[in-house]
């Protein structure tokens, strides 16, 4: 009897484009064999191509062996293994905070943060761009959500002057490298706006930990920012190509969302075996400081060759590289065209990102060598001049 309204929906989404499907692939690193065929998926958020790594998935075997399948209990009863203290202990050293505290993934670290940061009488100021997870996060807050122009400090600034502090919590979100148009926020003004206007500052560093900063830490660290950035929040899910999400932070804190945040009480703890894969990851972080910056310059290399070629990557200056195409069907159309030369380049529609904007969105790994980023940029240019 669901079928009467489910149907209608479906039918719509595919008129327009936007019907979705989970493809199977038999592995989901930046390279690999299909029926013998060599493809290189520019889809992966494995960033630093370690999710095969001998020494992470040894770390991950030995968490696996020591403390068996799962945590088998939420945090607060008696899931805590000393593997999530060492963990959080290790993150809150990486990223120059007090402390950390860890939860089932990014989506739900922002979920978890934000409503207890932002109520129902405060506000939240939020970059028109953020993911997913931090605008379901303002919306179970219940707070007064207050929007800025991507990226536009001065914007920010007006509407920091427009709402003032009236005895509530103001709070003021971002990411430090977006994960749709792979630009970065100009973090350093906006702190300072932060501090200026006595504002709380939390930013989503999911695709800037381990591509960017000292030792992988990210841009808040690079930028010497961790005094005025309140809350720093990533996922072990992209360049440390495992699961799971954090919250590095001061440590009265972390005290509070221990004994407040619904989305770490009413889950059960990360299982052993993903703690000691971020272990392993983060030694690779340590043990190979040079890697964001080698997967920094490919990529700059990258978009070299697609401008020389006309194409438009919006403002990246990061891993992810967008190429906008506009309509939703062409994008498609593009994208399934790069599928069959062996190419993986995901077309992103709306709702992810807004409408009219439907793009390919290309991450860089370091699975792909030069020789594999010429043959892309050469497949993908033919195929959108074919296709727009
Ligand atoms: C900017 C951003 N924040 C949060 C998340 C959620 O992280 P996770 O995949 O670990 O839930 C993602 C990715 O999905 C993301 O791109």
């Amino acid at each position: 009897m669901c079928e009467d309204w489910i149907q209608p929906i479906l039918a719509d989404a595919k008129s327009n484009g936007l019907e979705r499907t989970a493809r199977v692939y038999p592995e989901a690193g930046g390279k690999f064999k299909i029926d013998g065929k060599d493809i290189l998926n520019f889809s992966s958020n494995d960033y630093l191509n370690i999710a095969q790594h001998r020494h992470v998935m040894d770390c991950s075997r030995e968490a696996l062996d020591k403390y068996g399948i799962g945590s088998l209990s939420s945090r607060l009863v008696t899931g805590t293994l000393p593997l999530h203290e060492e963990l959080e202990a290790r993150i809150a050293k990486e990223k120059g905070y007090e402390t950390a505290l860890l939860f089932g993934s990014g989506y739900m670290a922002n979920a978890g943060t934000i409503p207890v940061l932002a109520g129902r009488d405060d506000l939240i100021f939020s970059d028109k761009l953020v993911h997913a997870s931090m605008i379901d996060a303002c919306k179970l807050s219940g707070a007064k959500l207050v929007r800025f122009a991507h990226n536009d400090f001065e914007a920010l600034e007006k509407r920091l002057e427009q709402f003032p502090a009236t005895g509530n919590r103001r709070l003021i979100i971002t990411e430090s490298v977006f994960s749709m148009d792979g630009d970065i926020a100009p973090l350093k003004e906006i702190a300072a706006l932060a501090e200026q206007h006595e504002t709380m500052l939390m930013i989503d560093e999911a695709h800037s930990t381990g591509t960017f900063g000292p030792l992988g830490a990210g841009l808040i660290r690079e930028h010497g920012l961790e005094n005025s950035v309140t809350v720093s929040m990533g996922t072990m899910s992209k360049a440390m190509a495992g699961y799971g999400g954090f919250v590095a932070c001061s440590s009265a804190l972390r005290n509070l969302l221990i004994s407040s945040s619904r989305a770490f009480i009413y889950t059960t703890a990360s299982p052993p075996a993903v703690l000691g894969a971020a272990m392993g990851a983060l030694d690779i972080f340590e043990s190979s400081p040079r890697l964001g910056n080698i997967l920094q310059a490919n990529a700059d290399y990258f978009r070299s060759l697609l401008h020389e070629a006309g194409l438009d990557t919006m403002q990246s200056q990061s891993q992810i590289i967008p190429i906008v195409i506009g309509d939703n069907e062409k994008a498609a159309a593009i994208s399934a065209t790069l599928r069959d030369e062996g190419i993986i380049a995901a077309a992103i529609r709306p709702p992810t990102v807004p409408a009219g904007s439907a793009r390919l969105r290309l991450s860089i790994t370091l699975a792909h060598h030069v020789g594999d980023l010429e043959r892309a940029a050469a497949a993908i240019i033919e195929a959108v001049r074919h296709e727009v």
